[in-house]
C-alpha cells in the first residue's frame, strides 16, 4: 500500500473499502437522494461490480477508495471517497470522487476528505494533475471541488448527461498551499 491505511478528519475515520463493504456499498448506491446526481439507483450485480472493481484498484495500484464511518460511533457508515485511474476520453487521468449518506451532508465532510485525498495525490502519489466531474446540475459536489482549487476545465457528455469537468494541478494546489502559510 502507498499510501496511509487509515485517514481521519474532525469528524469521520476512513479506511480502504473492502468486499465486506458490501451491505454499505448498497445502502449509499440505493438511496434514492444520493443516486438522484450519480445516474439512479443500481442493481446488485452492478453495485458489487463497482464494489470489486473498487478493491481490485487498491491491489492493482497501492492507493483508492476509502469508506467513511462516524468518530462519534464507528458503526455508523458515512460514505465513500476515492482517487483513482480513470480513462476518460482518451485520457489517462487521476479521478477525484465521493458520495455520503444524506444525514452527513452539509456539515463540511466533503471538502474536507476530498482536501485530505488531494494531499495525497500530490504528496504521496505524485501526480500532477487531479480531475473531478459532476453533472452540470450538482452544485454541491461543484463546490466541493472549486473550495479545495479545482477550476473549470469543460464540460462534456459522461454516461450519457452533461457534466462539468474540473482540474487541480499540483503546481496550483502547492502554490495554494504556500500562500496560505503566508496568511
Ligand atoms: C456532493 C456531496 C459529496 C457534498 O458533500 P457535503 O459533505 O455535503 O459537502 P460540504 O458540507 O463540504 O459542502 C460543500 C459546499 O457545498 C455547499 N452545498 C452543500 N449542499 C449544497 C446544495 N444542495 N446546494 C448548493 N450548495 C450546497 C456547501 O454550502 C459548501 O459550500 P460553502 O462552504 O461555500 O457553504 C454530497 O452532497 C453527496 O454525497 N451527494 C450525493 C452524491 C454526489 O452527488 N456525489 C458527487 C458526485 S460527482
Amino acid at each position: 500500500m502507498l499510501v496511509p491505511a487509515e485517514i481521519e478528519t474532525g469528524h469521520l475515520i476512513g479506511r480502504p473499502v473492502r468486499v465486506e463493504d458490501l451491505p454499505h456499498y448498497i445502502r449509499l448506491q440505493t438511496d434514492p437522494d444520493v443516486t438522484k446526481t450519480l445516474g439512479g439507483i443500481a442493481d446488485e450485480a452492478t453495485i458489487k461490480q463497482r464494489l470489486n472493481s473498487a478493491v481490485g484498484h487498491w491491489m492493482a495500484h497501492g492507493f483508492g477508495e476509502y469508506v467513511f464511518f462516524s468518530k462519534l460511533d464507528p458503526t455508523h457508515f458515512a460514505g465513500r471517497a476515492f482517487l483513482r485511474h480513470k480513462m476518460i476520453d482518451g485520457e489517462s487521468a487521476i479521478e477525484l470522487g465521493y458520495a455520503y449518506m444524506p444525514e452527513f451532508w452539509g456539515q463540511g465532510h466533503g471538502s474536507a476528505v476530498a482536501g485530505l485525498l488531494i494531499k495525497q495525490a500530490f504528496e504521496t502519489l505524485r501526480v500532477d494533475e487531479v480531475l473531478s466531474f459532476t453533472l452540470v446540475t450538482n452544485v454541491a459536489s461543484r463546490r466541493v471541488m472549486e473550495k479545495n482549487g479545482f477550476t473549470y476545465s469543460h464540460q462534456g457528455v459522461y454516461a450519457g448527461f452533461p457534466h462539468v469537468f474540473l482540474r487541480l494541478s499540483c503546481l496550483a494546489w502547492q502554490s495554494a498551499q504556500a500562500n496560505q502559510r503566508h496568511l
